[in-house]
């Protein structure tokens, strides 16, 4: 079933950077769509083992607590020479003793880890950003979306734009990292347009497709 225009969604999420990516991605679309934030829900502990878990937990606590439904995205960095990780714990890589995060250190530890393991030739630094997006109603219902953007881990970090890992991804047949793109370039999709770029708008892309009724 589609979702009608005008529809009140809840955007499960408190990372300003995703939550640009998904006002970016949403414009076009007649939703009506605040974020978790903007209610002033609390974040659910993510205890989940994979992207889906995880998505599903924010997303069906903010469907549950507004009656609303709710769009939530988990995503990470999967690093090959590193087994997949840092994967569902991305995020925590960045954590400091202080409790704020911080990802030029997370980016650091993502480059001591591929250095103690011998990958510092380009072909032996392959990873993605893998986003799952999920739709959860108040009921329980869901529905998964999974974009992934392939590339490989330079450094030092490159640019500025961006969040998280973005300086240290250079995507796949591009020269410019994610933190050297334009938003526009990293995450620009719109109904009729080719596959988009990155992870987020790609997962987004399948949403829109079969929710949404784009092209
Ligand atoms: P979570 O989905 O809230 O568990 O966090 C995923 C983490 O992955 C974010 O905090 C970012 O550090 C990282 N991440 C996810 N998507 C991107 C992206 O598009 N660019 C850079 N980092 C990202």
């Amino acid at each position: 079933m589609q979702l009608p225009k005008g529809t009140k969604i809840v955007v499960a999420s408190h990372n300003d950077g995703k939550l640009r990516e998904f006002a970016d991605l949403m414009a076009p679309f007649g939703l009506e769509a605040k974020s978790a934030k903007e209610y002033g829900l609390p974040e659910p502990e993510e205890t989940g083992t994979t992207f889906e878990e995880n998505a599903y937990i924010k997303a069906y606590a903010a469907a549950k607590a507004t009656g609303l439904p709710s769009l939530s995205d988990d995503s990470g960095l999967v690093i090959d020479a590193l087994g997949g990780q840092p994967g569902v714990y991305t995020a925590n890589w960045a954590e400091t003793p202080d409790g704020t995060r911080d990802f030029g250190i997370a980016m650091q530890r993502a480059e001591v880890a591929m250095q103690e393991v011998g990958a510092v030739k380009p072909e032996q630094r392959t990873g993605r950003f893998v986003a799952v997006i999920c739709l959860a109603w108040p009921d329980g219902k869901a529905e998964y979306f999974r974009g992934e953007a392939e590339g490989r881990l330079v450094w030092p970090p490159r640019g500025g734009s961006g969040f998280g890992y973005d300086p240290v991804f250079l995507p796949d047949g591009q020269t410019r990292t994610f933190g050297e793109m334009t938003a526009e370039e990293k995450h620009g999709w719109k109904p009729g347009q080719a596959t988009a770029l990155s992870h987020r708008a790609r997962a987004f892309q399948k949403f829109a497709e079969a929710k949404l009724g784009a092209a």
